[in-house]
């Protein structure tokens, strides 16, 4: 039986895998190990966690978001502030309220999406003008960045 260039490069294959399997499985040499990890020194002492945050600090005028506590405090400063918390709280977060800023007209439409779209009890009279002194003032337009002065609001 002749060992044709056919038999020859099977038996080659069969060789080669068997070594590359041997070798896969460290059955051939011993491999040199990783080192160890440096055993671990003095346990790192763990810092107790705070039991009382530090209070926010002081409410910026136009009052941007200070921390994501949903509290009247978190609201800017000014009349009927508790009030006008809890009436619209009853619903949302005071955070959908606090990120905008509008005018006084602009936040009168959103008292009538409230009502209209939401169920909110109707404001009407000095109690609507109660809110609305209270959002427009607290909450007004904010400028940001590049202002097109062809396009300015109010
Ligand atoms: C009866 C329920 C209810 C009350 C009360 C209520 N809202 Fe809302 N409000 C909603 C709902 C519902 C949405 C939509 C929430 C959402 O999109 O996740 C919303 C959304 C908003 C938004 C975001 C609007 C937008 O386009 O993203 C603002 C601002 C807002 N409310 C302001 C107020 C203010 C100010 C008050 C108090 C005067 C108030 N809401 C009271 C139900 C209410």
């Amino acid at each position: 039986m002749a060992f044709g260039p056919g038999r020859l490069a099977a038996l080659g294959i069969v060789l080669t895998v068997l070594v590359l399997g041997a070798d896969k499985l460290g059955l051939l040499w011993e491999r040199p190990r990783p080192p160890a990890p440096p055993a671990a020194a003095v346990p790192v002492p763990v810092p107790a966690p705070a039991t009382v945050a530090a209070p926010p600090p002081a409410a910026a005028a136009t009052g941007y978001v200070r921390d994501s506590a949903d509290v009247p405090e978190n609201l800017p400063e000014g009349g009927h502030r508790e009030e006008i918390f809890w009436f619209c709280t009853a619903c949302h977060s005071s955070e959908l309220i606090r990120r905008q800023g509008m005018s006084r007209d602009r936040w009168d439409e959103v008292l009538t999406v409230m009502t209209d779209r939401h169920g909110m009890p109707p404001l009407e009279g000095t109690e609507r003008d109660k809110y609305l002194d209270y959002l427009a003032t607290a909450l007004p337009p904010r400028r940001r960045g590049y202002e097109n002065p062809f396009l300015r609001r109010q």
